[in-house]
């Protein structure tokens, strides 16, 4: 029997999908594994770019219009955050399984609408949480899997820039992002720690978010520059929390597109009393009688983790497979994200009601 080419699309062709989600899907349609059929934007060179280099069959200007020409078995979402939840849920009704950019959505609420629909249509629903496919968290990953950790108490996600205030697309704007680096960069972090905790149920959060730097005119971005006018900036450029997660287990997360430090920090650490795990570079940190011990996992070849997330959703559909990122721990990232902000807000510890 012939193999069934699986009919894909993609929605939003902007600076992630033309950086690393168009030529994974022509790699698979140069591999005969998918028909990338339709690329729709609101600005139509953008869609049209798509066919143009990356071998799409149609542009589109129109989802809906998109949607209704063509059934489509995986429609692959790279709008800013707004158009998340309402896209997915139009791709999953019309049939497809998505796989959408993180965050999930803008809120909980979104996040579970998705879900629910997903369910409803037997469809699958992935976040593309890429920092999942990176080979030294995949092998991390499997060391506390293995149990070498021991018992693990405590975590922390850090991921701070000096200067890194995004200049294209809305990510300053609250009403198209909902927020600045909590739910841009922090969210990568978030996903990542809880998936090396095996995802507790969150508990309660204390969070303080700030805008520093991001609407002032003094401010040098570094090489990021400014591409944006500085009245619309209205979201975070710095956020701290400490998450409490089930099983006494707790969480620091701390995110910036600027501050004032000497060097860029990019570490999630996760301590256990037999040994602990740092990402930046990745090693286990043990002892054993009279030795500290220290694994290191910088020989392990890089890979192409956006492209390895989009060959994983794709054989997902194709052999019915779990997806890696499951929905459900999406919605976990998302409660403790809004109660973060929530929590800076009010001013105070936010109890989070369990889903
Ligand atoms: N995983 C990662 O490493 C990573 C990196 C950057 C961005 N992202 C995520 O990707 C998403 C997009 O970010 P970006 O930097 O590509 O933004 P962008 O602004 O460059 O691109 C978004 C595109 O979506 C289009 N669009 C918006 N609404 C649409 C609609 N209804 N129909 C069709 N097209 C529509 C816009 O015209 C634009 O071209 C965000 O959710 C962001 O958080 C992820």
């Amino acid at each position: 029997m012939a193999h069934k080419k699986l009919k894909v699309g993609i929605i939003g062709v902007g600076g992630v999908a033309q950086a690393v989600h168009l030529a994974p899907w022509q790699e698979l349609q140069s591999e005969g594994k998918v028909e990338f059929l339709g690329a729709c934007d609101l600005i139509e060179e953008r869609a049209q770019l798509a066919v143009n280099k990356f071998g799409a069959k149609k542009a589109y200007v129109d989802y809906n219009k998109m949607l209704e020409d063509d059934e489509y078995d995986i429609i692959d979402i790279c709008t800013q955050n707004r158009g998340h939840c309402p896209i997915a849920v139009d791709a999953l009704n019309s049939g497809a399984n998505v796989i959408v950019e993180k965050p999930i959505a803008m809120n909980v609420a979104e996040a579970q609408k998705m879900i629910q629909t997903a369910k409803a249509n037997k469809r699958k629903l992935m976040t593309a949480q890429n920092q999942r496919f990176e080979s030294a968290y995949e092998q991390l990953k499997s060391e506390i899997d293995a149990g070498k950790l021991g018992q693990i108490y405590t975590a922390s996600t850090r991921y701070l820039r000096r200067r890194g205030i995004p200049g294209w697309g809305k990510f300053h704007i609250a009403a198209e992002s909902r927020g600045g680096p909590l739910i841009d960069i922090g969210v990568h972090f978030i996903d990542l720690c809880m998936w090396f905790l095996n995802f507790p149920k969150p508990l309660s959060t204390v969070g303080k978010v700030y805008r520093m730097f991001g609407d002032r005119e003094d401010l040098c971005n570094g090489s990021w520059g400014f591409g944006y006018p500085l009245k619309e900036f209205d979201v975070e450029d710095y956020a701290l929390a400490f998450v409490r997660l089930e099983g006494g287990i707790s969480m620091i997360v701390e995110t910036c597109w600027a501050a004032n430090i000497r060097d860029e920090v990019n570490q999630i650490t996760v301590l256990g009393d037999k040994a602990g795990i740092s990402t930046n570079p990745a090693g286990l940190y043990g002892y054993s009688e009279n030795a500290l011990t220290h694994t290191g996992y910088d020989w392990l070849p890089e890979q192409k983790s956006h492209r390895m997330e989009i060959r994983h959703f794709a054989e997902c559909v194709e052999k019915d497979l779990p997806v890696r990122v499951r929905p459900e721990e999406s919605l976990r990232v998302q409660q403790i994200i809004d109660a973060i902000y929530q929590s800076s807000q009010e001013n105070k510890e936010i109890v989070i009601k369990p889903i």
